[in-house]
């Protein structure tokens, strides 16, 4: 099996490693579920880069292990088998491992085998943070989980709540829809807009001399700390707020009130997204792309509210439950979603890398190949799997 075609890669000489990133990237944390799907002592499985994963809660902390066992390569995951709390054994033959670190501890339909105690199944390196279970895919020693997701996700005081999707399109169509300024378009007819008494442009008409002067987007991309790219053109390029079509105007934005939100839009590695406020001047919206497999990722949204006791959390909890996710994470971002689903075929055999005619605005999202292309420390590819 091919997962990327080189001859596309060898055409594009800005970011070719972004095209590589089918599957995602290698050694960076990314949130594959909430910790509320983990139940105490009952596995659930995860795909994550194309890795199949299992998860458990042992006496309140989560473990990670391939899903896949070292004799013949059955997933446990069909028949999971747990006769201790710290183990679990393979349905087929009885292979046992144990769960912090992979080895295997006994097989029970031969207990006097040389292989027992001599090989290991991989372990993932798990942390629970702001209700999400991230992993880090990869070999070498974890890095600190701040410097890969957006900033401000895990600060004091700051109440997470969100929802998880499996969504048909590869995560790098999924983090270009959301940073991409001028698909403001699909959300017109958004029912945040009057229910939130706000207000979208149709796009932005972008200033060939502010984008002379490179103030239209901004690259983060120091030593330490997280890696990204600010969008903006909501601050440097015009609203535009009439649709024209021959100079006849055709189409007006609604107007719900006039309430301010997306100031600042934001991407960082691995593949994040925070739109700060969202969908409320009381609100930031972060939200993952984590790949899957090549044609499908998981879109875990979420949204962070500023609290100051377990009152205010619970007074956002209800205001979640009622409203936002209703408003926004579904009656928003469904829009995305189809768009999302709309790109996959064009993109899906590479060569739409290659096609694609981009405009001015999309100045941003190449600024984002680039620098995935070049801050990731690693590549996924099928030899990893
Ligand atoms: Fe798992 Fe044989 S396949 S023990």
């Amino acid at each position: 099996r091919i997962l990327v075609n080189e001859e596309v890669v060898k055409k594009n000489k800005l970011w070719p490693n972004f095209i590589k990133a089918k599957l995602g990237f290698r050694n960076h944390w990314y949130p594959v579920m909430f910790g509320k799907e983990i139940e105490e002592g009952k596995p659930v499985k995860a795909m994550l880069c194309g890795e199949n994963l299992l998860l458990n809660r042992i006496d309140g902390k989560v473990y990670a292990i391939k899903d896949r066992c070292l004799h013949r390569g059955v997933a446990f995951s069909k028949k999971p088998e747990c006769y201790t709390k710290e183990t679990i054994t393979c349905w087929y033959h009885a292979w046992t491992y144990r769960w912090d670190d992979g080895s295997l501890c006994d097989i029970m339909t031969d207990p006097k085998s040389d292989m027992i105690g001599k090989h290991r199944l991989k372990t993932y390196t798990v942390q629970e943070a702001k209700g999400l279970v991230f992993i880090f895919l990869g070999d070498i020693e974890p890095t600190p989980l701040i410097n890969d997701v957006p900033p401000g996700f895990l600060d004091e005081g700051r109440a997470i709540r969100g929802i998880k999707r499996e969504v048909g399109s590869n995560w790098r169509i999924a983090a270009e829809n959301g940073f991409d300024s001028t698909h403001v378009f699909i959300h017109k007819d958004s029912k945040l807009i009057p229910n939130n008494e706000t207000v979208i442009p149709l796009g932005f008409a972008t200033d060939r001399e502010e984008e002379a002067k490179g103030t239209l987007w901004e690259v983060v991309n120091n030593e330490d700390g997280p890696k990204g790219v600010y969008d903006n053109i909501g601050q440097h390029a015009v609203p535009v707020v009439e649709g024209k079509v021959d100079g006849e105007t055709v189409l007006r934005p609604v107007i719900g009130g006039d309430k301010r939100i997306a100031n600042q839009i934001s991407i960082w590695m691995p593949g994040a997204l925070k739109v700060d406020p969202f969908p409320d001047p009381s609100l930031i919206q972060f939200e993952w792309y984590v790949p899957r497999d090549e044609n499908s990722h998981w879109y875990i949204q979420t949204l962070g509210k500023e609290v100051a006791n377990e009152a205010e959390e619970l007074e956002f909890e209800k205001d979640f439950n009622e409203k936002w996710e209703d408003w926004g994470l579904r009656g928003f971002n469904d829009d995305d979603i189809w768009a999302r689903e709309a790109m996959e075929e064009f993109y899906k055999d590479d060569w739409g890398w290659i096609k694609e005619q981009l405009f001015e605005p999309d100045g941003n999202i190449v600024a984002w190949r680039q620098l995935a292309s070049e801050a990731n420390r690693g590549v996924q590819t099928l030899e990893d799997l």
